[in-house]
C-alpha cells in the first residue's frame, strides 16, 4: 500500500512512519510527504530517506477550497491507499475529505473526544484531569470529531506542565499512530459511514486502548 504523509512541522510522527516502513512492521510504502510551509522540518526527515516532497503553501491560494483541490490534484499522481495526517495545521474542506473519506487518519494530541481543537495538554492541566494522551482517527467532515481507533494514555504527575506533558505524548503517538495504520494497510479497519470497524466490529466510542493490544 502506497501512503501520503501530511505535515506542517518537526515531523516525529512521520519519522515514526518512515522508521516502521523501513523495519516492516509497517508493510507500505510511503510514497509523498506533503507541507504546506516550506521550512517543515520534517521535509527534510522525507528527503534523507529519499521520499518525494511536495509543498504547497496555503497563503498562496486564495480560499481553503482552492488550497484543497490543489492538494487533491497534487496527490493523484502518487494515488495514495491512505493519507496520514501528521501534525498538519490546516483545517480541511468536505471537497478534501470527501476525495480520501475512509482512508484519511489524524493524530490528536488528547483522549477524543475530550478537547478537540488547540492547546489539549494544557486544557488537561487546567481540568485536573490525572491522564492525558493521544487519539488516532478516521477524519470526518467534524473538526477532530471522525470516529476514535486507538489510543494511548499518559499519566499527569506532580509538577508536569503542557511542553513536558506534549513531550512524553509523543512518544506515544510514534508507537500509536504506525499501529492504527498497520491494521488499515492489513484490511482489518475501515470507515462505515460514522462508525470505525476493526475486524468488521464496530469499535469502542474512545477507540481501542493501546496498551491492550496485542497483535
Ligand atoms: C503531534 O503532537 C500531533 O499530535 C499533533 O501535531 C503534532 C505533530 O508533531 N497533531 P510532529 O510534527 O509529528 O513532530
Amino acid at each position: 500500500m502506497k501512503l501520503a504523509v501530511l505535515i506542517s512541522g518537526s515531523g516525529s510522527n512521520l519519522q515514526a512512519f518512515i522508521d516502521a516502513c523501513e523495519a516492516g512492521t509497517l508493510p507500505a510504502d510511503i510514497a509523498v510527504v506533503l507541507s504546506n510551509k516550506s521550512e517543515a522540518g520534517g521535509l527534510a526527515r522525507a528527503e534523507a530517506a529519499d521520499i518525494p516532497t511536495l509543498v504547497i503553501d496555503h497563503r498562496e491560494f486564495e480560499s481553503r477550497e482552492a488550497f484543497d483541490a490543489a492538494m487533491v490534484a497534487a496527490l493523484a499522481p502518487f494515488a495514495p491507499d491512505l493519507v496520514i495526517l501528521a501534525g498538519f495545521m490546516r483545517i480541511l474542506t468536505p471537497a478534501f475529505i470527501a476525495a480520501f473519506r475512509g482512508r484519511l487518519l489524524n493524530i490528536h494530541p488528547s483522549l477524543l473526544p475530550k478537547y478537540p481543537g488547540l492547546h489539549t495538554h494544557q486544557r488537561a492541566l487546567d481540568a485536573g484531569d490525572t491522564e492525558a494522551g493521544a487519539t488516532v482517527h478516521f477524519v470526518t467532515e467534524e473538526l477532530d470529531g471522525g470516529p476514535p481507533i486507538l489510543f494511548a494514555q499518559v499519566a499527569i504527575v506532580e509538577g508536569d506542565n503542557a511542553a513536558l506533558l506534549a513531550d512524553r505524548v509523543q512518544l506515544r503517538e510514534h508507537q500509536l499512530y504506525p499501529q492504527a495504520a498497520r491494521w488499515f494497510v492489513e484490511g482489518r479497519l475501515a470507515l462505515q459511514g460514522d462508525r470505525a470497524l476493526l475486524d468488521g466490529e464496530p469499535l469502542p466510542p474512545s477507540g481501542v486502548d493501546l496498551d491492550k493490544v496485542q497483535d
